[in-house]
């Protein structure tokens, strides 16, 4: 398996060069794909990534709404999704004509779109956010009601947060509502020195057992503190790879074995090197969407991360 990967690794390295492409990876990525990335990341961080990027070529190492919000911002650029199944089922709780009849109960309401949403949801919204700045998007604006989509539980997070009142949309992340809270109890009793860090997408009754709520982004800086040496990690588990490479010596404890993304996982090694041969899947959003969705994330970007 080593030698494949070696090999298919080499492949990909010149054939990336020839392409003129750069390789961005989520964090939840498979630990051979985050290791031939040129950027490993948070969503805030990948979208801030696609922006400046300088190659004619990103290879989206991710889910779908990772890879349209590059097609928002480089609209110039060829994005790359290996494999086209790779969606979050979060995103596909809320459609653009869902949205539109919930807005049409709500008038005057202002749209939060949690960037876990496909673009044309993006489109109907807006402001966009990551969970890395939901709490300074938020109280960033104006309007004192909120509809926040489609994340209810980074949206009741947010909500013990600011003064504002938050209408949520029932969705939710089917990897993280398998972290439980008495899968942090008992590892806080296993391991007492260690501290707990989750995800927002987690239950409220997880959330209020963590020492610190955080993006993926966050929790590697936040691992990377001196006084940190045990952490309870309540995210996907793909994060870990990212965790111990960058911090051996430290002990990492996933909060849950089963909080895996299958559709993260999708993307492998021999799908990354199909699609530079190919340049295929592309992902490409429709011109008159990709112009309303970009004012939406350019909002977010000039926020920045909270
Ligand atoms: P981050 O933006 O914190 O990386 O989260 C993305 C995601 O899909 C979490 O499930
Ligand atoms: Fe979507 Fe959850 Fe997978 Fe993140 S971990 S991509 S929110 S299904």
């Amino acid at each position: 398996m080593e030698d494949r990967n070696g090999e298919l690794t080499e492949k990909i390295l010149n054939l990336k060069k020839t392409r003129g492409a750069v390789i961005l990876a989520h964090n939840y990525q498979l630990g051979e794909v985050q290791d031939i990335a040129d950027f490993v990341g948070d969503s805030l961080e990948l979208s801030q990534n696609a922006a400046k990027t300088d190659g004619g070529v990103i290879v989206f190492c991710g889910v779908h709404f990772m890879a349209e919000t590059a097609s928002i911002l480089c609209p110039d650029k060829i994005v790359l999704l290996p494999d086209m199944h790779a969606g979050c089922p979060m995103a596909d709780m809320i459609t653009a004509e869902g949205l539109r009849e919930r807005k049409g109960e709500l008038p005057g309401v202002s749209v939060v779109c949690y960037i876990n949403s496909s673009a044309e949801v993006k489109a109907e919204s807006d402001v966009c956010c990551t969970s890395a700045n939901a709490v300074k998007v938020i109280e960033s604006l104006d309007a004192e009601e909120i509809l926040f989509i489609p994340d209810q539980y980074l949206g009741h997070y947010v909500s013990t947060k600011v003064n504002k009142k938050m209408i949520l949309w029932p969705g939710f992340c089917p990897t993280h509502i398998r972290i439980q809270p008495q899968h942090i109890t008992s590892l806080r009793q296993e391991y007492p020195q260690a501290k707990v860090v989750v995800h927002p997408e987690c239950r409220p009754e997880v959330i209020a057992l963590a020492d610190e709520v955080l993006s993926t982004g966050g929790m590697c800086r936040y691992a990377s503190r001196s006084e940190v040496k045990e952490m309870i990690v309540g995210t996907e588990i793909g994060i870990i790879h990212r965790l111990r490479k960058e911090n051996p010596g430290k002990k990492f404890i996933p909060a849950s074995e089963q909080a895996v993304c299958p559709r993260m996982k999708l993307i492998t090694l021999e799908n990354i090197l199909w699609s530079l041969q190919e340049m295929s899947p592309q992902v490409k959003v429709p011109e008159e969407i990709r112009i309303r969705a970009k004012e939406t994330v350019d909002r977010m970007l000039m926020i920045g991360r909270g």
